[in-house]
């Protein structure tokens, strides 16, 4: 078992701004590795500027991302780019290169960045398909597959050189219930078989307390975060107006079928 008490990622003190305009001040909290942690809040809020902070995407107007120890911003490009070749990115829309089959599109990051041979790639290929339930899908298009089916395999490129941390933004957009309910039980299956650390974008209440073991909610209004913390012991702890309605969908109850 990964030792779950050894902070991996933690944002100290960060704003985030576009120009002159401020979106977050003052933010603050630690990821241990292991965690499925959350970032939650309402349209627009700067959910997906905050993973971008934390990707590498988009540098912070002040405060800190450690990696560990290291600083991710304080470095170099290259430095940060290091870090990210331990991540892997799951973007909202999937991104799957259209014109190659899921099989190459999930071969691209082995042929990129290791010196594995074709055979040994393909085996890892079909290895990562098997894990997203795809185990004999590899010859097909982006285009002859279901919406869930696409995430699956989105999924498996981002886990094909076996990541330390896998980062999603709104993996369940756009699936039905069943599908995303597939999704949240596959990112569980993961972290354990990779022994990862889970980053996840999602207002989905849902997958929010089904999986999420620690969490960050930010406030459009506030420019800020309101909470940090497991969500099942927000909602019951929380004496925030925004966070109460927000986890409760503005019944001021939590939803009686959260089980503990
Ligand atoms: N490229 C940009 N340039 C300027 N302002 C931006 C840019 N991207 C986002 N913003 C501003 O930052 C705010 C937060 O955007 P962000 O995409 O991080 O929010 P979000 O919480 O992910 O929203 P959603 O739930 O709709 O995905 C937006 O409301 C917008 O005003
Ligand atoms: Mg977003």
């Amino acid at each position: 078992m990964v030792n779950q008490n050894v902070n991996v990622l933690s944002v100290v003190d960060l704003s985030s701004a576009y120009g002159e305009f401020v979106l977050l001040q003052h933010i603050t909290f630690s990821i241990r590795r292991g965690d499925i942690f959350v970032i939650m809040g309402g349209s627009g809020c700067g959910k997906s500027t905050l993973l971008r902070h934390l990707i590498g995407l988009k540098r912070p107007a002040a405060g800190r991302v450690l990696y560990g120890k290291t600083d991710f911003w304080a470095g170099e490009d290259e430095d940060r780019q290091q870090i990210m070749r331990r991540a892997g990115v799951l973007y909202q829309s999937g991104a799957l290169f259209s014109s190659l089959t899921l099989a190459e599109n999930v071969a691209l990051p082995l042929q990129r960045y290791t010196n594995l041979h074709e055979p040994v790639i393909a085996e890892l290929v079909e290895f990562k398909l098997s894990l997203v339930d795809l185990a004999g899908f590899g010859n097909f298009y982006p285009s002859e597959l279901s919406g869930g089916m696409r995430k699956r395999a989105a999924l498996a490129r981002a886990i094909a050189l076996d990541p330390e941390f896998l980062f999603f933004d709104e993996p369940s957009a756009g699936l039905d219930p069943i599908t995303s309910k597939r999704l949240d039980e596959l990112i569980l299956e993961l972290r354990d078989s990779l022994g990862a650390t889970v980053i996840i974008v999602t207002h989905e209440l849902a997958s929010i307390y089904s999986i999420a073991t620690n969490a960050v909610f930010l406030d459009r209004e506030a420019k800020t975060m309101l909470a940090t913390g497991n969500p099942k012991k927000m909602v019951r702890e929380s004496t925030n107006p925004v966070v109460i309605d927000f986890l409760t969908r503005g019944t001021g109850k939590p939803p009686a079928w959260i089980h503990e």
